[in-house]
C-alpha cells in the first residue's frame, strides 16, 4: 500500500548494481572461464537508489505481498562456519522456521552459503563475499529444476503442487553495519525487469534472474540487523495468481558505515516450500 510506503520515511541512497541493457542471454562464470571468455559477459548498469527502512513496516510484511519478511528467533547454533554444525543444528532450525512463517506442510533445507568480505577475500575455505548485484536467486525454469534435481524421486509428484524457493538470510554477528542486504518489494517488480541469466558451474549450469533497473521498484532494508533476526526472502513461487514470485535483492554499500565497522558477516539458507494441495491461500 501506498501509505505503508510513504511511512517508510527514513531511507539512504546507495548504488545498487543493476543489469546493463543487452541483446544476448547474460552469461556469468562461477569459476575460471577457459581463456578468452570473460567472466561475465554483461554490463552493470550503476543506479543511485533509495533504500527505504523497513523495520516500521516489519509486522505487516508479507511473503506472499512483498515477498520478504522479518523474523525475531535466535538459533543455537554455535558456530556458522563450521559446516557440518550448520547442516545439523542449523538447517532442522531454518525448516521449522519456513514452515511456520509460510504455511508449507513440507521445508527442505538444501544448500547455504556463508559470507564474509575479508575472510572470503583472504581465501578462506567456502566463505564468499557480499553479493553487490541486484539478483533473484531462481527463475521458472531453474525453480522446478532444483526439485528435479534434489528429489528426483518425488519431484513429478511434488511439482503438482504449489511450491516456493525461500532464502533465510540471517548475520552471523549482529549489528550489520557494513555492506547490508537490500530487498526489493516484489510488487514493484516488472516481469521485463527479471532477465534469466546463465551461471555456468564445472558440472551444471544454473539460471538466475539478473535485474533491470527500473525507477518503480521500490527497495527496502533493516538497519542494525542482529544475529536473533532473520529475513525470509522468497524467490521463486510456482502460484503465478498474484502473489509474490521473485523478490530481487543485493547488498549494496551504505553511506551511513561508520568507519572502521567490522565487515558483514552472514549465512542464507536456501529452501523448498511444499504446500499442501488446495490449501487456503491464507498470506503470511
Ligand atoms: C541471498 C543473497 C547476498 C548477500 O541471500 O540469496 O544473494 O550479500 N545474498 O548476502
Ligand atoms: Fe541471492
Amino acid at each position: 500500500m501506498e501509505t505503508d510506503i510513504e511511512q517508510a520515511a527514513e531511507r539512504v541512497t546507495a548504488v545498487m548494481n543493476y543489469l546493463a541493457g543487452t541483446d544476448r542471454k547474460p552469461v556469468s562464470y562461477m569459476y575460471q572461464p577457459p581463456a578468452g571468455t570473460p567472466v561475465r559477459s554483461w554490463h552493470i548498469a550503476r543506479h543511485p537508489t533509495e533504500i527505504r527502512n523497513a523495520r516500521p513496516l516489519a509486522r505487516r510484511l508479507s511473503l506472499d505481498r512483498e515477498g520478504f519478511i522479518l523474523i525475531s528467533q535466535g538459533s543455537s547454533v554455535r558456530n556458522f562456519y563450521d559446516d557440518d554444525e550448520v547442516r545439523r543444528v542449523y538447517y532442522p532450525e531454518v525448516e521449522r522456521l519456513v514452515k511456520e512463517a509460510s504455511g508449507a506442510a513440507r521445508v527442505f533445507a538444501f544448500d547455504h552459503n556463508v559470507r564474509c568480505g575479508p575472510k572470503a577475500k583472504r581465501g578462506e575455505k567456502g566463505i564468499r563475499e557480499p553479493v553487490k548485484y541486484a539478483h533473484n536467486d531462481y527463475t521458472l525454469k531453474s525453480g522446478p529444476q532444483r526439485v528435479r534435481d534434489l528429489l528426483p524421486g518425488e519431484a513429478d509428484a511434488l511439482l503438482n503442487n504449489r511450491f516456493a524457493v525461500i532464502n533465510v538470510w540471517r548475520p552471523i554477528r549482529g549489528p550489520v553495519e557494513e555492506m547490508p542486504l537490500a530487498v526489493c518489494d516484489a510488487r514493484t517488480i516488472a516481469p521485463q525487469d527479471l532477465v534469466a541469466t546463465d551461471l555456468k558451474y564445472p558440472d551444471r549450469t544454473g539460471e538466475v534472474h539478473s535485474l533491470a533497473y527500473n525507477p518503480a521498484q521500490r527497495w527496502f532494508y533493516f538497519p542494525r540487523m542482529q544475529a536473533d533476526e532473520a529475513i525470509l526472502l522468497k524467490c521463486y513461487d510456482s502460484a503465478d495468481d498474484g502473489r509474490a514470485r521473485f523478490t530481487a535483492h543485493g547488498a549494496f554499500e551504505d553511506p551511513a558505515t561508520p568507519p572502521g565497522a567490522p565487515a558483514r558477516e552472514s549465512i542464507e539458507v536456501r529452501t523448498l516450500a511444499f504446500f499442501a494441495p488446495q490449501r487456503e491461500s491464507a498470506s503470511t
